[in-house]
């Protein structure tokens, strides 16, 4: 008896314990050389000498852990995205947001209670080491998934480039890109490799995860001759959607559940087509139609390729199986985005004309150590962009993108409503025009914003911590298109603790860990990082460009240095190279 009673008590624990386990990562972060796109081999960053970087896969209520040892020659980040850290905002990894980036040489534990489900990823916040391949899928498994199927296929998008981050990024925000033309990648991958194969069983049902880890490209996801229906996007369970394809921008996340065929007789083809209107210029030996294959059998034939037709697609119409209705809001923020020629004569981004600069102390520490100026935005310098909401308010964030390019943007620690989307630019002088779905709209954490269009996001502020709001487009956040959300500052010292680790990497690397966005008391701000402002309301965006081009075919006598130029950049480059002849025959 007494022995049956403790053998029962074992298993209480064992099954608490399988409940809730530690999963343990070791992850070296290290240079790797690889050619995933079978064109060009290069350096990449990877994991424990391996890339692609394995996935990470845990079940909701565990504790991730992550040693991380930086082995690369430059400080790095982790960041889980779309994790909502409750009460951990300090291990969220946007480098100067809520950490000092790991060292060279150091090592780091990064300790995340597991709290929701879904499909998530994981990548370098640190400069763009995700584009250089530190990114991985980050799978949260529920005891009691919402839907039944037999299995699962993790299917990862990415684009590609040959040339490594820091080399683009520069020339990028060069002088020399007035235009902003974003550099192109050379190929598209799925699971970062090309013809990657998931092998499909007679009548079963897979789940299918996609997740999007590009710095630019955003793909439509369809499968010759099946028939897919969303159930996920972001982390949200929602209701069966049947669609033939559907969009995904860089960061998202979707899960579709496939029924295998009963009867196939060959493979088919998966397709995640590039979107051009991504790119400035689509070279003429990249390939859009990137392409998987679901495999039945090894030796059958290929279906022949059908047609891709893009679905006529509204993330927003789609419904969470757990209702949320959309409440009214106690804040709202307008921000407007707009890229343009700056006063540092580079193109840049900004919101509201305020380009992002990381200040000289993490703002979560600023936060931390300025007792009651926390929650005066000033404290936290004007190129963070801070927003200072209070706790357990409903905010809403209209989005304004003034650009000819489309955005996704993404808020840190939270999942917000997707309440409305319209043509043109918001007018808050009168009501927005066409709330969705007001009992239910669908929630996600990264959300397009087409050109031209505004979006309307709430989300409730009950993550007292710092939170990084910016454009998940790489190339747009090296490029300043970010703003800070300060959420409860007066809470943030009782919720959240610092990991003393990671004190000692901002000693390490010399960079404050205390006072304001310069490092100083109170509010003076002397010394902060600044960030270019707009030119004089006077200049055009077409007669920037041409002056940028005088002064710099003046200063280096240069006619065209061009990138992925567009139409403008070969006009005025034609103009400067034929004022340039006339001088030399002079
Ligand atoms: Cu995917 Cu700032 O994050």
């Amino acid at each position: 008896m007494i022995a049956s009673i403790k053998s029962l008590a074992v298993l209480a624990l064992a099954a608490t314990a399988a409940q809730a386990a530690v999963v343990t990562y070791n992850w070296d972060l290290t240079y790797v050389n690889a050619n995933p796109d079978g064109l060009f081999e290069r350096r990449v960053i990877g994991v424990n000498n391996q890339f692609p970087v394995p996935s990470i896969n845990v079940t909701l209520n565990d504790t991730l852990v992550i040693n991380v040892v930086n082995k690369l020659n430059e400080p790095a980040s982790l960041h889980s995205h779309g994790l909502f850290q409750t009460g951990n905002a300090q291990m969220d990894g946007p480098s100067m947001v809520t950490q000092c980036p790991i060292p060279v040489g150091a090592n780091f534990t990064y300790t995340i209670p597991i709290e929701q489900h879904g499909t998530y990823w994981i990548h370098g916040h640190n400069k763009g080491h995700y584009v250089d391949g530190l990114r991985a899928p980050l799978i949260i498994h529920n005891p009691k998934e919402a839907y039944t199927y037999d299995e699962e296929h993790v299917i990862a998008l990415a684009d590609w480039y040959h040339r490594e981050h820091e080399v683009m990024v520069e020339q990028y925000l060069s002088i020399f890109n007035p235009s902003g033309a974003e550099p192109v990648p050379e190929s598209g991958l799925i699971n970062q490799m090309q013809n990657a194969k998931f092998n499909f069983v007679a009548g079963k049902t897979y789940r299918l995860r996609i997740i999007n880890m590009s710095a630019l490209a955003m793909f439509h996801f369809h499968i010759d001759g099946h028939e897919i229906e969303i159930i996920e996007i972001d982390g949200i369970d929602v209701e069966r959607k049947k669609v033939t394809s559907f969009p995904i921008t860089a960061a998202q996340r979707y899960s579709v559940l496939v029924t295998a065929k009963t009867d196939a007789k060959t493979n088919y083809v998966l397709h995640a087509d590039m979107d051009p209107s991504m790119f400035d210029v689509v070279p003429p030996e990249l390939a859009l139609n990137v392409t998987g294959t679901i495999v039945y059998n090894e030796a059958f034939s290929l279906a022949p390729e059908e047609t891709s037709n893009w679905d006529e697609f509204n993330d927003a119409d789609l419904v969470p199986l757990i209702p949320e209705a959309m409440s009214a809001p106690d804040q709202q923020f307008v921000l407007n985005a707009v890229f343009s020629v700056l006063n540092d004569y580079s193109n840049k981004a900004a919101f509201n004309d305020i380009t992002y600069v990381m200040p000289k102390v993490p703002t979560l520490y600023t936060a931390l150590t300025t007792g009651n100026l926390n929650s005066n935005p000033e404290v936290y310098g004007k190129y963070t962009h801070p927003m200072v909401v209070k706790h357990n308010e409903w905010i809403e964030i209209v989005i304004n993108n003034d650009d000819p390019g489309n955005h996704p943007f993404h808020l840190h620690g939270h999942i917000f409503q997707i309440v409305g989307r319209s043509e043109g630019k918001y007018d808050p002088s009168v009501p927005y025009p066409g709330y969705f779905n007001t009992t239910n709209p669908a929630r996600r954490d990264t959300v397009l914003v087409p050109s031209e269009q505004n979006v309307a996001i709430r989300f409730q502020a009950n993550n007292p911590g710092v939170w990084l709001f910016h454009c998940h487009i790489e190339w747009h956040l090296q490029a300043g298109l970010a703003t800070t959300i300060i959420e409860a500052p007066e809470l943030m010292n009782d919720r959240l603790k610092i990991d003393p680790k990671h004190i000692d990497h901002c000693k390490a690397l010399g960079i404050p860990y205390s006072g304001n966005a310069a490092g100083k008391e109170g509010l003076d701000l002397e010394g902060a990082n600044v960030g270019p402002d707009p030119l004089p309301g006077t200049f055009t965006a077409k007669g920037i460009v041409a002056l940028v081009f005088t002064i710099i075919s003046a200063l280096l006598g240069l006619a065209t240095i061009i990138w992925y130029a567009r139409e403008d950049d070969a006009v005025i480059a034609a103009q400067i190279a034929k004022a340039k002849a006339a001088e030399e025959e002079h």
